[in-house]
């Protein structure tokens, strides 16, 4: 009998060994599983030590590897005191909405002591992408990278990398977050600045108490690395280098790039940047460094994060250089980076940019002013798209969308500004009151639209980094000043654009972005500044069904938390 048993367990091992290793080898998807269990954890940096809300008692936390083609379930089970939502930021979740995760938009958050199975699907993108929490400010420490690898025998489009690394940049306060932003709001003010900006969770050796709490990655002479580079912060773009190293960048976005090679780069929160290096000097200690990018003289935390690069067998005793970082209000080196960003657009890896537009929108961006008895100053910063501030709704306006839930949202968000005035010209300081609602463009199934995002001079002007959630989207043009709709088009590169979800209004310019609506839902589209979030900087896209069997919504999953 037992013989018997031993027999059958082996021949379903061999078959099984079989089915998988025919999955494997055939390069066919696979189903990866993650459990998130989100707690609070005590965790010190520049000699102060506070509860932050964690993935797995990690910070930042982990990775998620993934293949292109791959099933995903990331169970979440929330054990902190806040609700949660989690977002895979890049992550198309074609059909599947219900994956995404920026809470009252697509799902309700997760409550203390409940769980909710994140399942989706990793198709047609691969690189570098990541996570992070999407409810109140909790992102400031919940987030870690995302890792997808191109199909079983699928080589990347440049030379394989010895090894790889992440790198990802974020930014810490010393006080607990959340009572920050409360406290900001009372008063009708963005909060307290950040107390220092960090590399995979730590600041580096120029902050105090922070020898201990700094990213230190070994590498061999000779050889070509993969870094992936991450901005989590949440209201910084940042410049990154590294001492005596150039880099290439050879994808943004889970996007390929033409390949060129920079000094430093920019990087807007949001984005992620894969870039060669190769160690090519002598055996050292080289420091990677982060500091923000900001053209108006507005106060932010402009410290300087470090890492160090430490060729193999060189003694921790050695004194690393620093790198040349841009000055931070290098506003030209920023304009010369992003129009070097180009997709690879190769037979392989086309830029399918859409030549025709059914759909042109025009938002403008502002900032403002609006009566808030209860402030202190009984008025309160708020931010707008075509003087329209967001309000959140209490249930997700996916559900209100599939279940035909009214009175939740409206889809009156105008394709347009009610009165065109000069956008970018003298500061505007007076009439700054915004109009308040939960309002959605309507977007017909597969129409191309075209938006153009305006920065205007309505309190100051500042760059604001774009993101759409369910699309990747081209970048056809950029310029500074208010944008000529008779002029401006003719340049446009529809050829290889860069292709990304996250893109950088310039400060006192527009960016007008090109996508096929193909992806049905109720997606998100907010500055990836956190304080301009939190101040209404938002709206999102209803992209209808379609007719076909593979063109609507899927339905959602049964564990999908309730409100
Ligand atoms: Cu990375 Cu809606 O955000």
């Amino acid at each position: 009998m037992a013989t018997q048993d031993t027999f059958y367990s082996s021949s379903l091992f061999l078959l099984l060994f079989l089915f998988f290793g025919f999955l494997f080898f055939s390069g066919e998807a696979s189903l990866k599983k993650y459990q998130f269990d989100i707690q609070v954890k005590n965790v010190s940096r520049l000699c102060h030590a506070k509860p932050i809300v964690t993935v797995n008692g990690m910070f930042p936390g982990p990775t998620v590897y993934v293949r292109e083609g791959d099933r995903v379930l990331i169970n979440v089970t929330n054990y902190a005191q806040y609700n949660m939502s989690i977002h895979w930021h890049g992550l198309k979740q074609f059909r599947n909405g219900w994956a995404d995760g920026p809470a009252y938009i697509t799902q309700c958050p997760i409550k203390t002591g409940h769980s909710y199975t994140y399942d989706f699907k990793v198709t047609g993108q691969r690189g570098t992408l990541w996570w992070h929490a999407h409810i109140f400010w909790l992102r400031a420490t919940v987030y870690g990278a995302i890792v997808i690898m191109p199909k079983q025998g699928t080589p990347f489009p440049f030379p394989q990398p010895h090894r790889e690394f992440n790198i990802v940049l974020g930014e810490w306060w010393n006080t607990d977050v959340e009572k920050e932003v409360t406290k900001g709001n009372k008063l009708g003010l963005p909060p307290r600045a950040s107390d220092a900006h960090t590399i995979n969770g730590k600041p580096g050796p120029l902050f105090p108490c922070s020898e201990k709490h700094t990213y230190v990655v070994e590498v061999e002479q000779g050889k070509t690395y993969l870094l992936r580079i991450i901005n989590a912060a949440l209201n910084d773009e940042l410049f990154f280098a590294i001492a005596g190293h150039n880099m290439t960048i050879v994808e943004i976005d889970a996007v390929y790039t033409k390949p060129f090679t920079t000094e430093a780069l920019l990087i807007a929160p949001g984005q992620t940047t894969n870039v060669l290096v190769q160690t090519n000097q002598i055996p050292s200690r080289y420091f990677m460094a982060s500091r923000p990018f900001m053209d108006v003289p507005l106060t932010i935390d402009n410290k300087t994060a470090t890492a160090i690069l430490q060729y193999k067998g060189i003694p921790n005793t050695v004194i690393p250089s620093l790198p040349h970082l841009p000055a931070p209000n290098d506003t030209t080196f920023g304009l010369n980076y992003t129009t070097k960003l180009k997709s690879l657009n190769s037979p392989q890896f086309p830029a399918n940019v859409p030549l025709n537009v059914d759909r042109n929108l025009f938002y403008t961006i502002g900032l403002g002013m609006n009566q808030c008895p209860t402030c202190q100053n009984g008025t309160q910063l708020t931010a707008s798209l075509n003087n329209i501030t967001f309000v959140m709704p209490k249930i997700g306006l996916l559900q209100s969308h599939y279940f035909n839930i009214n009175g939740v949202f409206r889809t009156d968000f105008p394709d347009r500004p009610a009165t065109p005035f000069n956008y970018t010209g003298a500061p505007l300081t007076a009439n700054l009151g915004t109009s308040l609602g939960t309002r959605l463009s309507k977007i017909s199934y597969n129409s191309t639209v075209e938006l153009v995002l305006q920065d205007t001079n309505l309190l100051t002007v500042e760059s604001h980094p774009f993101h759409l959630h369910g699309y990747n989207f081209f970048v056809v043009g950029t310029g500074i000043g208010n944008f000529n709709p008779a002029k401006d088009p003719a340049k446009y590169n529809l050829v290889d654009p860069p292709e990304r979800n996250t893109v950088g209004v310039p400060t006192g310019g527009w960016t007008a972005i090109r996508f096929r609506a193909d992806n049905p839902g109720v997606w998100f589209m907010h500055c990836h500044l956190e304080l301009h979030t939190s101040w209404g900087l938002k709206t999102a896209f209803l992209v209808e069904d379609g007719q076909g069997p593979d063109q609507s919504i899927l339905p959602p999953p049964k564990d999908l938390p309730p409100c």
